[in-house]
Order: C-alpha cells, then structure tokens, then sequence
C-alpha cells in the first residue's frame, strides 16, 4: 500500500483519461447529429432535483427510488442557530413557525416530523420546575434542534425522463409546437452493486418526445432513430427487443396484473424470496427475473399480449407495422416490463455484444400520463436512454474504439532567438488545426525528437539558431525519418496538403 494514493474514486465511479474521453465525444458527437436530423434539440435539466420529483416519477417501490437514490436534506439557510445562546427556545421554534408559514420550509413529512420533536423537546424545557433543573433542560433543548433539519429533501437524479417532464411543465411546452422533441447527456447516479458495465455515476444519452399525438409513427420513428445513431456508432450484435405492456385499465394491464398475482400465489413456494416480495410490491417485475430456477416457472405464466384491450392491441400491431416499414429489425419478448413505473404500452430495449449480464445498452417506452402525474396537464410522451457507459465498452470490445491522439508536430527548438520564432510557428500552426507540442524548457535535439515520438507525433520541427537565420526550417518526418529544409510559408503549405 505503500506507494498508493490516499485518495481514490468513490466506489462505483471512475475518471475518464483522454485515452477513452476521444471516443466518448465521437459517440456524443455522434448522437448530436443523428438527433439533429430527426428534429431534436438539447435540453440540460440540473442533475439535482426534488426528491418528490423521481419518488412520484419512476415509483416509490422500485428499486431505483427505494433503495439506490443518493438522496440528502438540503438545510433550510437563515434559521437562527440553536446553540446561539441569545435566542430562547422559543424564540427559536417560533422562527421555525414562522419559516413554515412563509413557504421557506416547505410542508414535507420529514419537517413536519422533525417540528413536532422540537415543540416536544420545547414542552419538556417549559415544563422544567426548579431552577437547578433551567440549565440541563435549556441544554437538552439546544442539542436536539441541533440535530433536526429543516430543509427540502433532494436527490441526485437517477434518471431524467422525470426532470425533462418536470422542465416540459416548468416551461409551458405545451405552448410550442407539439410534439416536443428532446434528448440530453450525462451523468446519472444509483447505488448499486458495481460491476462490469453497472456504476453508481454513469452517464446516459436519452431523447424523449412530449405531447402530440400516441401515433404508433412516433414509437417507430424514435426507434429508428436508436438504431440508426447505433449503426453510426459501429456497435456490433445489437438486438431489438420489443413488448406492449398495456394501459393502465381493468380490460387491459390491470386486469392482466391480477391473473398474473393469482398464479404466482400459486407457485409462491417456488420462487425465491426477491419474487416472493414482487408478489405483493410489483408481479409485473417478477417476469424480468433472472434466477436460473423460475425460469420454467415464468415460461408458464399467462402473457401480458394476450390480455391487451383492443386498443392496446391495435396500437402494438401498427408499432410493429411502421418498424417493418421502416426496416427496422425487431425481436418480441413478452417478458420485457422494465423496472420504472411510469411505462404504458410500447416498452423495447436494446443489447449489444461483449457486456457480459449487463448487456443491455438502452431501455426507453411511452409514459402517456407521466406529465399529468407530475402536475402537468395531459400529455403523450415517450422516449429512450441510452447507458454510455456500456455503449463504450461494447465499441472498445469490438476494436472500435478511436485510435489514441498523437500530435501532428513536435518542435525542437535550441537557442534564444530560435525560442522566439517556435513560439510564433506553434501559434500559427495551432491557428491552422494543427495539434502542435511546444516543450517549455530547452532540450538537446536528440532528447527532443525521442519524446517527440514517445508522444506519437507525425513531424517535428527543427529549429535551431542556423534555421533561423536561414529561414529554412527543417521538418522530419518522424515516420519514415526523412528530412527537408523549407522556408516557414513552404512548410505550412506542405502541411495543410498532407
Ligand atoms: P433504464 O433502463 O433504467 O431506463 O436505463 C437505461 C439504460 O441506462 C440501461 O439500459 C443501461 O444501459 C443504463 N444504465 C442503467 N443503470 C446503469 C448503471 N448503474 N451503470 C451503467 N449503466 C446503467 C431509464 O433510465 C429511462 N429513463 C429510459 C427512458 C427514457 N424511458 C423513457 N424515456
């Protein structure tokens, strides 16, 4: 341990060095202008939002909301401080009263909670009866409020079709031309278990489109897009995997939701405890299981295809339709519920070669009705994300990653005056698109070009006292180690032929 640094990246999040960076922003790149073509513009939602924000959005019992949010109270400013002797205790709690009433502190379970302890430990300090009891009660008093926050309770953002719905009402959307279209980049956080292709800071490129009509044109043309941005990418073994999962009614998934419990009632004693609890907390999720032993179990129960009200149907057979028009290439799979619970009808999901069980490398589906959830008024919506992270590594498996950046030219310069002239070619040549090492100290020639090419760079520069009263500088081709004396303006014409 002797010559590690103390300090590491936290768990499950790690730094991205130039050697992959360049292919991150080729796939970033690359999105943007896909994207572009099917009329998509950028929104940047912030990465932090209220807690009530995803809790509402993606489900308080999935396990994204339960149990992988990074979520922190975020202290109210300018109550007085409890520990400041100069304020009573009940000057203090009437603050608090006070910030409550003015809508600083808002109205949430957790202030509320954290007030009644607070009136209770002021009850206590009230009800003190003799004065050698003042100073320990007083004490009590200020050490819990020290300990309650009063705050809004905020989380990073596990995901952001739910901010993109909260910014689409925000901004009066629903004004512009609809349907809205969006896709955004960047880091999300969960915190679950690391592994191959799974982080707790991982980024998404996603796109959603709000508002306008359920056409299923708008299912299929979303999905083209994925695949076609995928195709661009060069990513290799992508399958398409597609499922309707109905809407929420009685004759269509709710009424399929209740045989589906019903059986698994019946088979409980075979399935392993997670199920077991998805029994009761979400049996749609039980389909999705992994575990080796249900399988047999799962292929048995009754499918969500078959208990689709008429509507749903149609609208799953148009999807499937417009992709067969589009040449897009699909595989259905019953099975495919996704694990947030904002999803109605068309669900999919993409794989992709070389990521071992963390294969998938984009889920999306339509959430009619998400926006309305949020306070919005009725909205259609759908939409994708696209996990980069795996993208990534699927590409560098397959041999696709970028190839490393090198420079183009490396200048060798010894000598005062020849200083002076590789600080002005350097800026030349880097005004020209030329990605150019300029060394900061002086460097015998031999030494020069040695980490010139330790940084693979294509030319170096020789520029030494005699060049410069010449005004013939030398290039060496670091390649081949050919050489050529040319004046400056020779030499820039030569490289911008190249
Ligand atoms: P999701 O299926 O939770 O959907 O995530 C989408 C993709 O993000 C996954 O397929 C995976 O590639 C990637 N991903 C998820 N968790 C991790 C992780 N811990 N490490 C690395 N990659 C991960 C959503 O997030 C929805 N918001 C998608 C959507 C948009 N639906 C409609 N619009």
């Amino acid at each position: 341990m002797a010559n590690k640094s103390k300090f590491q990246a936290i768990r499950g999040t790690r730094d991205l060095l130039p050697a992959d960076t360049a292919l991150w922003n080729r796939v970033e790149q690359t999105a943007r202008e896909v994207f572009g073509t099917f009329g998509f513009g950028e929104i940047r939602p912030p990465i932090l939002e209220a807690t009530e924000v995803f809790a509402r959005a993606v489900g308080g019992d999935t396990d994204i909301v339960s149990k992988e949010m990074y979520t922190f109270t975020d202290e109210m400013q300018g109550l007085p401080d409890p520990t400041d002797f100069s304020i009573s205790p009940d000057h203090y709690v009437d603050a608090v009263e006070q910030a409550i009433k003015a809508g600083q502190i808002q109205v949430t379970d957790s202030n509320l909670k954290s007030l009644a302890q607070l009136k209770a430990q002021l009850g206590l300090y009230n009800s003190r009866n003799d004065l050698n009891s003042t100073e320990e009660a007083e004490l009590k008093f200020r050490l819990s409020a020290s300990h309650l926050a009063f705050g809004e309770s905020i989380s990073l953002r596990p995901e952001a079709t739910a901010s993109v719905c909260r910014a689409y009402i925000e901004h009066n959307m629903q004004q512009m031309p609809q349907p809205v279209k969006l896709y955004y980049m960047g880091p999300m956080f969960r915190r679950e278990r690391p592994q191959k292709g799974r982080y707790r800071q991982f980024y998404q490129i996603g796109a959603e489109i709000l508002g306008g009509p359920d056409a299923p044109a708008i299912d299929a043309e979303l999905i083209e897009m994925l695949m076609t941005f995928f195709d661009k990418c060069g990513l290799q073994g992508t399958e398409l995997s597609i499922n309707s999962i109905g809407h929420a009614g009685d004759n269509c998934r709710r009424g399929y939701v209740a045989k589906l419990k019903a059986e698994l009632e019946k088979v409980k004693d075979k399935l392993g405890a997670d199920s077991q609890r998805r029994i009761e907390t979400n049996p749609l999720r039980v389909l999705d299981s992994k575990l080796e032993q249900e399988q047999p179990i799962i292929a048995t129960l009754p499918r969500i295809a078959d208990h689709l009200c008429d509507e749903c149907k149609a609208h799953y057979a148009a999807v499937k339709h417009e992709l067969e028009q589009r040449g897009v290439i699909y595989r259905e799979n019953w099975r495919l519920v996704r694990g947030l619970d904002y999803y109605m009808r068309t669900t999919f999901e993409i794989t992709a070669q070389g990521l071992g069980s963390q294969n998938a490398v984009c889920g999306g589906g339509r959430y009619d009705g998400l926006v309305e959830l949020l306070g919005g008024p009725p909205t259609k919506g759908i939409g994708f994300a696209i996990g980069e992270d795996r993208l990534i590594l699927s590409l560098q498996e397959s041999g696709k990653g970028a190839a490393p950046q090198g420079r183009d030219i490396y200048i060798a310069w010894m000598g005062e005056r020849a200083y002076a002239t590789a600080i002005r070619a350097a800026k030349d040549l880097r005004n020209a698109g030329f990605r150019v090492e300029l060394p900061p100290t002086e460097l015998k020639f031999g030494k020069a070009l040695e980490r010139a090419s330790k940084l693979g760079s294509r030319f170096a520069l020789i520029l030494g006292d005699n060049e410069v009263a010449d005004g013939q500088w030398t290039l060496k081709n670091l390649a081949d180690g050919s050489q050529q004396k040319l004046t400056e303006q020779a030499l820039l014409d030569y490289l911008k032929s190249l």
